[in-house]
């Protein structure tokens, strides 16, 4: 008996028994094991969807407690996601395809990935198998890995498809057979679409401007002083048991105040970087935490300034082109509301 593994490397493998019953039963066995997930996440890649453990751990270890965000907001979107699976009849009823998209934009590291996780831990817990696309490469042609990734997904539906980074995955060749595949003539019941991307605007109007295909847009902008409050306290509870730190709710407004402009990504920073400073023995006795955090803002944004300087200065990155700047300290102006 001959496996293909990948594709690539053929492997043989022989069972020696003298019960052929045995043996069939044995292989029988492993290939309905095989067929299911066990603790993996199908994440497709290369051209053919594989089972990933890692990426099953990072998720479940995702929880929606740890994605601030206004609460009407994250309820809003929980709900979209909630509710597609709860209303399958309600679609039937209305005999329109049960399917949806939802896109979550904005600028980098304001939380849409460890959003992303959070939606896909949600369906993994109601029993709908979460699909991750890394990329539509394949041997052939980005449209035969797209036949791969829809024919998968119908055949889990109902299930959440997550495609991340959308507008690298959608080309000026391969958009029209994604939009194809979309509409679906072979229908695409019980499927959601998750996709997220830093540039809506370089979407083409035909993914981002018609419900039906992505119904719902969320913006994920720069945290605004409400929510920037809602970071500074979880880190508060966070540390409250760190002797070295000395974090009133007074501290919280200060910081508050100076780091508008900020991503979610920078403030963490400002915590991260605090606290590995603190952790220095020839710190602990002379620096508070207050002063450290203070300090780390100043030179963030300093950072962050040179940073906005730089992209403003430089043409539009190439795809995958080493970023000289970290893309995640770049920040935009856009209120992080669903529209
Ligand atoms: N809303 C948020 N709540 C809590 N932490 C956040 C939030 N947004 C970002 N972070 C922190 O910043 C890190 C980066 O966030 P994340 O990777 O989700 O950003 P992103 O929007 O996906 O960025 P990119 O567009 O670069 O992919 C996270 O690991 C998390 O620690
Ligand atoms: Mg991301």
């Amino acid at each position: 008996m001959q496996y293909c593994y990948h594709h690539i490397q053929p492997s043989a493998h022989f069972l020696v028994h003298d019960s052929a019953e045995r043996c069939h039963a044995l292989l029988e066995a492993a290939g309905a094991w095989q067929a299911e997930l066990h603790e993996e996440i199908l994440v497709f890649d290369e051209g053919h969807w594989q089972k990933s453990h890692d990426l099953w751990v990072e998720v479940h270890k995702a929880k929606w407690a740890d994605v601030i965000l206004k609460e009407e907001f994250k309820e809003l979107m929980m709900s979209d996601v909630e509710g597609f699976f709860d209303s399958e009849d309600l679609y039937k009823s209305l005999a329109v395809p049960w399917k949806r998209g939802i896109i979550i934009h904005g600028p980098p590291g304001n939380g849409k990935t460890i959003t992303l996780k959070a939606v896909m831990k949600t369906c993994s817990d109601r029993g709908f198998a979460p699909l991750y696309v890394k990329s539509f490469r394949h041997r052939r042609s980005d449209e035969g890995a797209m036949v791969e990734v829809f024919k998968k997904a119908r055949e889990m539906a109902p299930c959440i498809m997550v495609l991340e980074d959308l507008d690298s995955l959608i080309t000026d060749t391969n958009r029209s057979f994604f939009l194809n595949q979309l509409d679906g003539l072979e229908g695409n019941d019980g499927l959601l679409l998750f996709a997220s991307t830093n540039h809506l605007e370089k979407l083409d109007v035909a993914l981002s401007g018609r419900p039906s295909r992505f119904d719902r847009k969320f913006a994920f902008d720069d945290p605004d002083e409400r929510e920037r409050t809602l970071y500074m306290k979880y880190w508060q509870k966070k540390l409250e048991n760190n002797p070295n730190v000395l974090y009133s709710d007074g501290l919280i407004d200060e910081l508050v105040s100076k780091t508008a402009g900020f991503s979610f990504a920078y403030l963490k920073e400002v915590f991260i970087s605090s606290l590995v400073l603190l952790a220095n023995p020839k710190h602990i006795a002379t620096l508070s935490f207050s002063e450290v955090a203070k300090g780390q803002i100043r030179d963030l944004r300093v950072q962050m300034e040179k940073a906005k300087e730089q992209t403003a200065k430089s043409p539009p990155p190439q795809e995958n082109a080493g970023a000289v700047v970290n893309p995640r300290f770049v920040r935009r102006t856009m209120q992080a509301q669903p529209i």
